[in-house]
This record gives C-alpha cells, sequence and structure tokens, in this order.
C-alpha cells in the first residue's frame, strides 16, 4: 500500500527538482512546443528501438572530458562554476576563498542529456551517478568534489576515480616568488611575494618555495618506530618500507589560488582551469620502479603512498628521511627549471645525483664503500644478481647505460715521457 505512493512521490520529487534547479529546460522546451512529460517520452522509446541499429552501448556512469572538451568542443566554464554556491561551506571562516568546490549544476548537461536525467532507471538514472553519492532520488547529498584534497569531511564521500588530467607547473616561474610565509587568505596577495632572493641565498640551498608545496609525508621524526608497518622478525638488512620516504604534491588549490584569483591580475586565473589542467593520453607502457605484490605483502593500504610510489620512475627505495638527505639541498637531486610536469620523463633523478660531492653512494673505488660501485661488480659477476640499495623492481633488469657512466673516471696516469 505504501509502495505506489511512495513512488508516486519520489518520481514527483525528482521531476520537480529537476525543473526547479532547471529553468532553460522550461524555456527550451517551450519554444519548441515540446511538452515536458518525461514519463511519456520513455514510454514512446520502445516502438523507436525496433527500427534503429543497435548502436554500442554508453555507460553513462562514467563522465569522459574527452568526449566533451575534445568531441563537442566544450569549454570548461560550460559545466564548471567559480566560485561555487558552497565554496564558503567547505572551509570555514579564514581557511575559506573562492573556491570551485562543487559538481556543475543539472543545467550545463540538460540541453544534450534530457533523455539520460530522465530514463526511467532504478533507483535512480544512472548519469546521476557522476555527482550523486546514493544514486537515489531521496538522498540528494553529492561526493565532495575532489578538488577539495585539503578538506577531511566525517561524512562525506569521495568517490575513486582515475584524473584524466595532469597538473601543469612550471616550477621555474614560482622558485623566486613562493614564499615561506604564505597567508591562508588571499585578499591582500601582493604580501605574498616575499622576494627570496634578497634573503641571504647560499649557493646551491633549498629555495624556501619548496617546502611550502611539499613536505615529508608521514616523517619519522622523533619517533623510534621507522618502518610504516610491522616488519617480519626475520627482515634482517632487506627492505621495508619506512616512514618519511615521501614527499607531499599539492592536493587543492589552497595554494596556488592565494595568487591566482579574480583579483590579483597574477594570470591563470581560477577560472582559467585548462591552463593548470591538462588532459593526458594515458600512457599504459611507463615502468615504475614498484612492485604492487611487494606493497601488498607490506600491508601498506594508504592511497596516498600507494599513488606515488607507482609514480616512481628513478628509484622506488630512496628515501627522504633517510641519512643525510635532509641536510641536502632538494636541487642536488632535482633540476626544477628543466621540469615540465606532464612529462615524467623530464622528472628523473639523474643517477649521478647518488653520488654527491662526497662520493656518497658512488665512490672511486669500490672498497671506499659506494653503493653503487658494489651492485655493478655484484652484476658484472652474476647476471642474476639483483639491485635493492636503490631500487625496488628495477634492480632485476640489466644495468642501464648511465650508472657505469656516473662513476667517476679514474685520474689518467701521468705519461713519463
Ligand atoms: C560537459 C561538462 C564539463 C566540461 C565541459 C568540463 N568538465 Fe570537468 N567535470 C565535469 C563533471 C561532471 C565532473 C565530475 C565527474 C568526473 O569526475 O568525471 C568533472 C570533473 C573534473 C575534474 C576532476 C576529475 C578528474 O578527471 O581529474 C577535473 C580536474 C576537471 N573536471 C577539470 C576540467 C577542465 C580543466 C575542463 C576544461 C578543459 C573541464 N573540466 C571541462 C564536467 C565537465
Ligand atoms: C553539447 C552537448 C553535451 C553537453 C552540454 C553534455 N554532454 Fe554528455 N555527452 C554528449 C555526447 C554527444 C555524448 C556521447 C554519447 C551520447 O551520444 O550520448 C555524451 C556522453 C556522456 C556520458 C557518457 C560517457 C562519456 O562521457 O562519453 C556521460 C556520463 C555524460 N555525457 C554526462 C554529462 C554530464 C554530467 C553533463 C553536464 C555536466 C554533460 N554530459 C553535458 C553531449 C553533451
Ligand atoms: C554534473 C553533476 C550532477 C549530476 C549528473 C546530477 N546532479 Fe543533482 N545536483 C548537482 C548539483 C551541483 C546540485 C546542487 C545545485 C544547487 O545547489 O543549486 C544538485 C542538486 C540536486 C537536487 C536538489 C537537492 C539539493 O540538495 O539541492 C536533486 C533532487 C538532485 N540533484 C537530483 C539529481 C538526480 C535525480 C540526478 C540524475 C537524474 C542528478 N541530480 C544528476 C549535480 C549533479
Ligand atoms: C593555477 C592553476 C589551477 C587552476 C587555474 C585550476 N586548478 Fe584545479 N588544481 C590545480 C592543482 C595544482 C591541483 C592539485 C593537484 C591535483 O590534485 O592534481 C588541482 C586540483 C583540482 C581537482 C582535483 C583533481 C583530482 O584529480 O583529484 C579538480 C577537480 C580541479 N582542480 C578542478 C579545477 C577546475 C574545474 C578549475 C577551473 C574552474 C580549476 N581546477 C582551476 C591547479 C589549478
Ligand atoms: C606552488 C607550489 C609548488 C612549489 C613552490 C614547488 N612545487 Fe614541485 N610540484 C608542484 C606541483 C603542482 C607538481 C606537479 C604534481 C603533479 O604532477 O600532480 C610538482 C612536482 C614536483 C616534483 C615531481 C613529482 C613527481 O611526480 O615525481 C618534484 C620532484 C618537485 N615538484 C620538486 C620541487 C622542488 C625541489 C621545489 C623547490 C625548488 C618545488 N618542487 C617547488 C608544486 C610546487
Ligand atoms: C638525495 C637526493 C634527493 C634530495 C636531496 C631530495 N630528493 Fe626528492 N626525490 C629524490 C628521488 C630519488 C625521488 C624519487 C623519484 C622517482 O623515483 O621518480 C624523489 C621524489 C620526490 C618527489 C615526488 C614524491 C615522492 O616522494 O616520490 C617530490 C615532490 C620531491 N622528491 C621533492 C623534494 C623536495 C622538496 C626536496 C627538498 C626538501 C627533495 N625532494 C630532496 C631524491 C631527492
Ligand atoms: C606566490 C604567488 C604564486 C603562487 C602561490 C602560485 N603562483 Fe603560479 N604564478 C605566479 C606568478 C607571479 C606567475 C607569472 C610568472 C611569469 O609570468 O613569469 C605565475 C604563473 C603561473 C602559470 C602560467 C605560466 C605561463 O607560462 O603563463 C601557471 C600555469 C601557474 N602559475 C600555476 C600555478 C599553480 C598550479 C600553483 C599552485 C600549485 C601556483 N601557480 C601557485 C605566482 C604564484
Ligand atoms: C645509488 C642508487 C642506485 C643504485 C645502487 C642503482 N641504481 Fe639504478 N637507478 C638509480 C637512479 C637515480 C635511476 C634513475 C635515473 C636513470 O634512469 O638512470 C636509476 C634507474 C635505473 C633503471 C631504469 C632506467 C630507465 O631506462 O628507466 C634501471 C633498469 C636500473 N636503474 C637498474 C639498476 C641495476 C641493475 C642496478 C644494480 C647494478 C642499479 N640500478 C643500481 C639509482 C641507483
Amino acid at each position: 500500500m505504501k509502495l505506489p505512493y511512495r513512488k508516486k512521490l519520489v518520481a514527483f520529487t525528482l521531476e520537480a527538482s529537476l525543473l526547479f534547479l532547471t529553468p532553460p529546460l522550461i524555456s527550451a522546451t517551450a519554444s519548441t512546443n515540446v511538452v515536458i512529460e518525461p514519463q511519456k517520452r520513455v514510454q514512446t522509446r520502445p516502438a523507436k528501438k525496433a527500427v534503429t541499429p543497435k548502436k554500442p552501448r554508453v555507460d553513462y556512469s562514467k563522465f569522459s572530458h574527452r568526449t566533451h572538451v575534445e568531441g563537442q568542443k566544450l569549454t570548461c566554464d560550460s559545466c564548471h562554476k567559480v566560485p561555487s554556491k558552497n565554496w564558503k561551506e567547505v572551509r570555514k571562516a579564514d581557511a575559506a576563498f573562492a573556491d570551485v568546490s562543487d559538481f556543475p549544476e543539472h543545467s550545463s548537461c540538460l540541453n544534450c542529456h534530457r533523455r539520460q536525467f530522465f530514463a526511467r532507471e532504478r533507483p535512480a538514472p544512472v548519469i546521476c551517478a557522476n555527482c550523486h553519492v546514493n544514486n537515489s532520488p531521496r538522498d540528494t547529498s553529492r561526493y565532495l568534489f575532489p578538488s577539495l584534497g585539503d578538506v577531511s569531511d566525517p561524512i562525506l564521500k569521495r568517490r575513486e576515480l582515475v584524473s584524466e588530467f595532469g597538473v601543469s607547473f612550471p616550477h621555474d616561474k614560482h622558485i623566486d616568488v613562493v614564499g615561506l610565509n604564505l597567508p591562508h587568505t588571499g585578499d591582500n596577495s601582493s604580501a605574498l611575494f616575499v622576494n627570496v632572493s634578497l634573503q641571504e641565498k647560499k649557493k646551491d640551498a633549498t629555495p624556501a618555495s619548496c617546502p611550502v608545496c611539499h613536505q615529508t609525508y608521514q616523517p619519522q621524526g622523533n619517533s623510534s618506530e621507522e618502518y610504516i608497518t610491522k616488519p617480519p622478525k626475520t627482515l634482517g638488512d632487506n627492505f621495508w618500507l619506512k616512514k618519511g620516504t615521501f614527499k607531499t604534491i599539492p592536493n587543492s588549490h589552497t595554494t596556488c589560488f592565494t595568487c591566482h584569483n579574480a583579483d590579483s591580475g597574477i594570470a591563470p586565473e581560477a577560472k582559467d582551469c585548462n591552463v593548470c589542467h591538462k588532459l593526458l593520453v594515458p600512457d599504459g607502457n611507463q615502468k615504475a620502479d614498484f612492485d604492487q605484490k611487494l606493497a601488498a605483502d607490506m600491508a601498506i593500504t594508504d592511497k596516498f603512498i600507494l599513488a606515488r610510489w607507482s609514480r616512481r620512475l628513478s628509484a622506488g627505495a630512496f628515501r627522504h628521511e633517510g641519512g643525510e638527505h635532509p641536510d641536502l639541498s632538494c636541487m642536488s637531486c632535482h633540476n626544477v627549471t628543466a621540469f615540465n610536469t606532464l612529462d615524467p620523463q623530464t622528472m628523473k633523478v639523474p643517477v649521478r645525483s647518488c653520488g654527491g660531492a662526497d662520493g656518497c653512494h658512488i665512490t672511486a673505488t669500490s672498497d671506499d664503500g659506494g653503493a653503487l660501485n658494489f651492485e655493478l661488480d655484484q652484476k658484472k659477476k652474476d647476471p642474476a644478481f639483483v639491485c635493492t640499495k636503490c631500487h625496488v623492481a628495477f634492480g632485476r633488469e640489466l644495468v642501464p647505460e648511465d650508472h657505469p657512466k656516473a662513476m667517476p673516471t679514474p685520474k689518467p696516469k701521468v705519461n713519463p715521457s
């Protein structure tokens, strides 16, 4: 008895809310004299179906930017509005800034997807699932918009998805303008220009800007526990993932929009999404120094760690907090001025940087204790030897050309003549 009534109510709320939220729908249909009656439209469909040839089924639960940005030539701002209506709610008080903090509204889809929005699918049309959590007309909550990477919410969920975009960030243009003492609000952006070059700038010192955007993730600090998960008792000297291995990368607009906003006059402004976000062609061949099985054996479940580890292209075992690494300038290993953040190959750490000024892992002779010297010797003796000092997966492969080349050339013998 309750059921039919509720069904009706559901259908009503759905229609009512869609109509309510989408004035363009009303005017568009009025001008073409089509009566808005979603239920009826759906009912006329079976007859049509019989004559049209079968097209491949479109999955309306998986929105693709390629279809819309490249195929339909839609601009970002035809869907994404900034600031979003909820920008003052997702971040409170001083932390709030004019951000794109919610999904596009129905009006940006309806001109093309009226049929999918009114499809008779239970419990709700599949297309709703791109933005709404429960796919049910009674629960209208939406996922946390992915740009809110730094916002934690006890109730709102995040949607698992692989981004179609890469971030284009020119390091060279920012090294000297991003300072440590950034205020949280963007109301006085000129105050942000801490002139780092005027500070006493030691040659090769870490620029003050790096730690604004990259911090050590889960550092060991003063804790006596160095491993992320409990290693087996038999571990010995074998590799097990330690705290302080990874550096963070920005996961929101919080830092960027302190300078890039509608008022500062510093291009790109917030609405120019496509200057910072570029559609990527997925590269399935990118090999990483990462072993999924090993990560599973170590019970690593932290999403950030898995994301960073699986993107390591140089040295999967390298730990930022390890040994003397924290005392070195970031620039001695990362040549950021040559970075193109859309092309991982340009961000590789050259093997010679493992040698440092004092030799460190690359020494004049093997007797001086260089790890690379030792492993090269072993590999020469036995091709089955696995190099584990710096690598997780690469150590089983052939030695790349640049490894022996990184060895210091012995001083030429003086010719006795
Ligand atoms: C047709 C409407 C539409 C257009 C045009 C559009 N978007 Fe989106 N965008 C969406 C929807 C819907 C979502 C949420 C669903 C999803 O994440 O796939 C989204 C999510 C995103 C995300 C998070 C998901 C991801 O893949 O990283 C980013 C980033 C994004 N949009 C950037 C852009 C940029 C940059 C442009 C312009 C080049 C753009 N969008 C154009 C509708 C659109
Ligand atoms: C200018 C017309 C247009 C607009 C506006 C538009 N779409 Fe689409 N969309 C299409 C076309 C064309 C396709 C290809 C499949 C089809 O013909 O339905 C498509 C496909 C899709 C698909 C299937 C997967 C894919 O992306 O290929 C989803 C999901 C989708 N759209 C969601 C949305 C949402 C959500 C919005 C609003 C935020 C939106 N679209 C806005 C034209 C549009
Ligand atoms: C492209 C993302 C997107 C899709 C797809 C989408 N919605 Fe929404 N929906 C929103 C946003 C954003 C709002 C809030 C609009 C506002 O605040 O004005 C909203 C609001 C609503 C509301 C009003 C309640 C409220 O909290 O304001 C209902 C009901 C609703 N959506 C149902 C649906 C249903 C049913 C579908 C599928 C047919 C659907 N939505 C598809 C983004 C979406
Ligand atoms: C000044 C550069 C810049 C501009 C302009 C910009 N973004 Fe971003 N955006 C970033 C950075 C940096 C991140 C954090 C890195 C990341 O999550 O990939 C980010 C993250 C995001 C994310 C989360 C991405 C993910 O896959 O989880 C979304 C969604 C997003 N931005 C949407 C937009 C939209 C929509 C616009 C335009 C209204 C926009 N951004 C404008 C730089 C920018
Ligand atoms: C204003 C923020 C900002 C500052 C300052 C900054 N970076 Fe970055 N960095 C980024 C962003 C954004 C990316 C791209 C992340 C991505 O691909 O999503 C990045 C990427 C990187 C990467 C590559 C990460 C990877 O994917 O392998 C390294 C290494 C790096 N930065 C080092 C540095 C160093 C060293 C400095 C100081 C000279 C620095 N960064 C200053 C924002 C910043
Ligand atoms: C001794 C060399 C060395 C020093 C010094 C160093 N890094 Fe790294 N960094 C690496 C290596 C090696 C990787 C892994 C790169 C890969 O495998 O693709 C890395 C990766 C990164 C990444 C990507 C995330 C990750 O951990 O995989 C960021 C961001 C980064 N470093 C920032 C910094 C910053 C900021 C500093 C200075 C505070 C710094 N690094 C100092 C060697 C170094
Ligand atoms: C302290 C202020 C400041 C912060 C924070 C900042 N930027 Fe910038 N950004 C600038 C300035 C100034 C320029 C112009 C540099 C120039 O033209 O030489 C610029 C330029 C850019 C450009 C355009 C470069 C070009 O070729 O036109 C991009 C893209 C960009 N920033 C992205 C970002 C992203 C992404 C973030 C956050 C991760 C960020 N910026 C954070 C000040 C900042
Ligand atoms: C002191 C640290 C260190 C040691 C020891 C080391 N490597 Fe590397 N390896 C690196 C770094 C840094 C890179 C990234 C730069 C590059 O591609 O050469 C790298 C890259 C690689 C690559 C990827 C090359 C590519 O084309 O992407 C392979 C394969 C590799 N190493 C194999 C080995 C083998 C085999 C050994 C043992 C003989 C070894 N490495 C010892 C630091 C090390």
